[in-house]
């Protein structure tokens, strides 16, 4: 059975492309555009607020029921907010980043993490970005992408977005911290990163963004046909 709104799942590993390519289309289709990394980051901020160790288990479920993670549109990334507090910045840290996959590992924080994303499609067409959207979240979306490339071409956007920051960064660095990612999020139990069985694979290695922007959006409108 199809969804009543429109739903487009995009998976793929860490630093593929997802959310720049998501926000983009997002914006162009007039979806709303759900970023369910940001959510685990902020689950991994909550923690650290709470003063919890990330290994806490038990903590961080027990702090589940306090945690209420707001978006709101803002240029140029979607201002994300932790029990009010706005959060944009701290989910992105290299603290939260190393730890994020950890956290996101525990069975309680998926179970609701996964009923808040699917709350987020009752209403509106939605594009969601993630690991185990295709998968698990929205098993009968319409369209599933799932987005890959290069380590090494993963890790030169990293090393460009962090200096822009003005972060100290090192490539060597991030293409192991980038791998590590990839190895956390895809061997853990519950719902790790995998291809649908039904997604298209689109690699974005060496493409421009709005190349790749263009064929997804033709997949879309050939499904919303
Ligand atoms: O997309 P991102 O890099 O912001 O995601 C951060 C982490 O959150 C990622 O390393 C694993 C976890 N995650 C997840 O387990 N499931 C999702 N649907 C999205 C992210």
């Amino acid at each position: 059975t199809k969804p009543a709104f429109f739903q487009v799942a995009i998976d793929g590993p860490a630093s593929a492309g997802k959310s720049t390519i998501a926000k983009i289309l997002a914006s162009q289709l007039h979806f709303v555009y759900v970023d369910t990394g940001a959510m685990y980051r902020a689950v991994t901020v909550a923690a650290k607020k709470a003063g919890l160790s990330y290994g806490d288990e038990a903590g961080i479920t027990a702090l589940l029921p306090t945690i209420q993670i707001d978006f709101e549109p803002g240029q140029p990334v979607q201002k994300v907010f932790l029990n009010g507090e706005e959060v944009t910045e701290a989910i992105r840290s290299t603290e939260v980043t190393n730890n994020v996959s950890l956290v996101s590992s525990y069975g309680a924080v998926r179970s609701d993490m996964v009923e808040k994303q699917r709350a987020m499609t009752e209403k509106n067409p939605v594009i969601m970005d993630g690991r185990d959207i295709g998968t698990t979240v929205l098993p009968n979306a319409q369209v599933k992408i799932f987005l890959i490339a290069s380590v090494d071409e993963r890790a030169a956007r990293r090393y460009k977005e962090n200096k822009e920051k003005g972060m100290k960064v090192d490539l060597e660095t991030l293409k192991d911290e980038i791998k590590a990612r990839d190895y956390k999020d895809s061997h853990r139990a519950i719902s790790p990163l995998t291809k649908a069985a039904d997604a298209i694979e689109v690699d974005t290695t060496g493409i421009g963004i709005d190349e790749v922007v263009a064929k997804i959006k033709k997949i879309i409108e050939e499904h919303q046909a």
